[in-house]
């Protein structure tokens, strides 16, 4: 009896969890156009912003891509990593957060959209229309971006650091990094491809220093990075530094290609979530794969963007539109 009991336990619990992940990636309410009779150009006035501030601050292309993956992973995608708090104990104050940049241009894009048809453009649906617009000015693909999210009025300071829904670390070796993706229903597969996020942008030199200078504790490196990478990396930073900035894609971190595959698989991937990716027979065909004519990378890459952009949305009449991204209404 008690046998029987705990398999109908289990059959339950699966049954929960196969319910919780499948509505994290269904996105019940989005659709594409969602604005397309409440504000008919609000996807171009995101445009002309976007293409505004990557004339002359192209560098900002990888932290705006970032802010929508952090914004995803914890809360879903409701604008959370956007709101402030009177005592900084909002996402954005967390330690992974303080890395991100570019708030500052979703404000310019939501001040726009205010202009145009105010109260309508949700700051977490900006902040999607944005990542797939720096994602098209440095040369990547275009993916129609599903519309209709509300913002979240909750932000937690303690969230993005959770042990098991956190966002992931940099140090997460190859399981870890799988069960996270899994936790918001995104497959093996989107891990790899969405990690592919990092052909833009930069990283501080913190965030894989241990990999230099002392990766077991013992002043040792990591033995699973190209020794001769080490070298170049070590005259870049130096122990203990803090401010230095590495590109995570050298040579190309400002075109959206297939480059950061080539260096993962040459062992020249930045991060250890970066070189994990050769730790798991179907990750590591895919880097094979995507530096290969066979690479389907650019419509993986979109089709696994609009899977991000569904998790644990708020839609319809929850949450609200804020007017000022930083704050609830
Ligand atoms: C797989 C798990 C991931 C981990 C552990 C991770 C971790 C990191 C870390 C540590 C940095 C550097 C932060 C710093 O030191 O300044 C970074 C940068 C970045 N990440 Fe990820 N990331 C992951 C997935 C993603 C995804 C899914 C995307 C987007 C699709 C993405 C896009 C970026 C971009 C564009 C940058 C550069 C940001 C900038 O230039 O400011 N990452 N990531």
């Amino acid at each position: 009896m008690a046998g029987y009991k705990n398999i109908l336990q289990i059959f339950m619990l699966q049954l929960i969890m196969v319910t919780i992940f499948s509505s994290q990636t269904q996105g019940q309410g989005l659709k594409v156009g969602f604005y397309t009779k409440s504000c008919p150009d609000a996807e171009k006035i995101v445009s002309k912003v976007i293409s505004n501030v990557m004339a002359v601050a192209p560098s900002l292309s990888g932290a705006l891509l970032r802010l929508h993956f952090h914004d995803c992973f914890i809360r879903g995608c409701d604008g959370s990593i956007l709101l402030d708090s009177p005592n900084n104990q909002s996402e954005k104050f967390s330690i992974p957060n303080l890395s991100l940049r570019g708030y500052s241009v979703i404000d310019r894009v939501k001040l726009a959209l205010e202009n145009s048809c105010p109260g309508v453009v949700s700051c977490a649906d900006i902040v999607a229309l944005v990542a797939r617009d720096v994602t098209v000015a440095t040369m990547g693909p275009h993916w129609k971006v599903e519309t209709g999210r509300r913002d979240g009025n909750v932000s937690l300071i303690a969230e993005p650091l959770d042990s098991v829904a956190g966002l992931p670390a940099f140090f997460d070796n190859i399981t870890t990094l799988k069960q996270s993706f899994a936790l918001r229903g995104l497959s093996v597969k989107d891990l790899v491809v969405l990690s592919g996020g990092h052909t833009l942008g930069v990283s501080h030199c913190s965030s894989f220093e241990s990999r230099l200078y002392n990766f077991t504790g013992n002043g040792d490196t990591d033995p699973s990075m190209d020794p001769n990478y080490i070298i170049r990396l070590k005259r870049k930073c130096t122990p203990g530094d803090q401010t230095t900035l590495a590109e995570l894609d050298p040579g190309s971190f400002k075109t959206f290609d297939d480059s950061y595959y080539r260096l993962v698989t040459k062992r020249r991937g930045l991060l250890t979530s970066d070189a994990a990716l050769l730790d798991d027979p179907e990750t590591k065909a895919y880097l094979v794969r995507a530096t290969s004519r066979r690479s389907t990378f650019f419509k993986d890459f979109s089709e696994s963007m609009v899977k991000m952009g569904r998790i644990g949305v708020i839609t319809g009449s929850q949450g609200e539109v804020r007017k000022v991204c930083s704050r609830i209404n």
